[in-house]
């Protein structure tokens, strides 16, 4: 019966941690993976999250279910993460419910709009986080894609963005980045997302908003901004949180999927359906990762202590930001890479060529994805120069070779 399977071509992000492994060269860096690291090159349990977890194996007396919505303190701490001062107004109106990790809720998320509406269309931003596709697809819902990065000024290109997004229709969803968007690093001003509010409340496609990093652009709340925007002014929102990477909660799948529904009969159904669709794919979350995300966002000690380390990886990150954009002006004397130091999150594009990037996995032993999407926090201040210049002479080659072109026919 499965002799008629073959084997799937590799992940190209898979293929690259292998190769990035068997390289010899000490110099090595990577900058493909996709989770968060410390100036040492290691991904640490956050000090407020191993107290958490001395606290909660000390009190557990019972390994007994959880239940299908999962760990309900949870649910409230992240639902008020999540959406702050709005939450109290709209708590009636919010169905929640745990998920394992940021993909279990896209997934929940998705069967929960193929109950409510078969035949939607959910359109997502081009480009978008890779998993988005096979996700939300395998719901058996339409992808579509509006128009979002503009790689000549390395920006959101909202005009036409917005032109895509007047086409869509009432009962269409629209996936949107919370903060830091994967894979391109430019966010949505307020002004801009105040605009796709309006838009939604006009043409009446609904918002389904993917929170993966909050905490990792501006803070815990401005990264929260559209979403909370969007919240308070329309009736119908969708959000997907993940909490893998603000509480380095990776392994342990960790997430939280809600809708705010039109009223709150409607809000009490969903959350029927949340359960039913969780009890068709893994009965219930695992209890162990929300337990201590539950714990440091309810006990004010150990919650002051995880905003300071979520502060310190996003002044890290964006501090590497303005370095590495710095340390390009003075290499190439251009600011060509001054848009890395305005984006924000995990990721940018650093515009080069395939060949480019290639080239400096080949002969210089740094490792990006093929797109040129480079995971910012691999980078320290030890490899730093070293990237930097690596970075430089395969562009300044680059274009000696084109200036070659064109000179000489
Ligand atoms: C944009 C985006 N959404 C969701 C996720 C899901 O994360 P997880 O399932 O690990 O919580 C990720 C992880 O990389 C992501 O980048």
């Amino acid at each position: 019966m499965f002799e008629q399977l073959t084997p799937l071509p590799v992940d190209p992000i898979l293929g690259l941690i292998a190769l990035f492994r068997q390289d010899t060269n000490p110099d090595k860096v990577d900058l493909g993976v996709g989770i968060y690291k410390n100036e040492r090159g290691e991904t640490p349990v956050l000090a407020s999250v191993r107290a958490a977890e001395e606290r909660v194996l000390a009190r557990q007396t019972s390994k007994a279910y959880v239940g299908p919505a999962g760990n309900l303190q949870f649910n409230r701490g992240m639902s008020e993460l999540l959406l702050g001062d709005v939450f109290s107004a709209v708590e009636s109106r919010f169905a929640a419910a745990q998920a394992p990790g940021g993909c279990g809720a896209l997934r929940v998320a998705a069967e929960l709009v193929k109950a409510a509406h078969p035949g939607a269309t959910i359109w997502v931003s081009d480009p978008t986080w890779g998993n988005h596709i096979p996700l939300l697809g395998n719901a058996g819902l339409t992808i579509r894609t509006y128009p979002y990065f503009d790689a000549v000024s390395s920006s959101v290109d909202f005009s036409a963005m917005m032109d895509t997004l007047a086409r869509v229709p009432a009962g269409d969803l629209v996936l949107l980045h919370g903060c830091c968007h994967n894979p391109s690093g430019a966010d949505l001003s307020p002004t801009q997302w105040r605009e796709i509010a309006a838009l939604s409340l006009k043409n009446g496609f609904v918002p389904f908003v993917d929170m993966a990093y909050q905490g990792f652009g501006e803070g815990l709340d401005a990264d929260a901004y559209g979403l909370r925007y969007l919240a308070e002014h329309l009736p119908e929102v969708l959000v997907a949180a993940s909490c893998s990477k603000n509480f380095g909660v990776y392994r342990e799948r960790v997430g939280l999927v809600g809708l705010l529904a039109a009223n709150s009969a409607t809000a009490q159904a969903a959350q029927s359906h949340m359960h039913s669709i969780s009890r068709g794919i893994y009965s219930m979350p695992p209890d162990h990762g929300a337990a201590l995300v539950a714990e440091v966002l309810m006990e004010p000690a150990l919650r002051i202590q995880w905003e300071a380390e979520v502060a310190e990886m996003r002044d890290r990150i964006n501090g590497l930001r303005t370095d590495f954009s710095r340390a390009m002006q003075a290499r190439l004397g251009t600011d060509r890479f001054a848009f890395v130091e305005r984006q924000r999150g995990m990721f940018s594009f650093l515009g080069l060529t395939e060949e480019q990037v290639l080239r400096l996995r080949r002969e210089h032993s740094i490792y990006m994805l093929n797109s040129s999407r480079a995971s910012i926090s691999g980078l320290n201040r030890v490899n730093l120069p070293y990237v930097c210049d690596s970075i430089a002479a395969v562009v300044e080659e680059g274009s000696q070779r084109k200036v070659a072109g064109v000179s000489i026919p």
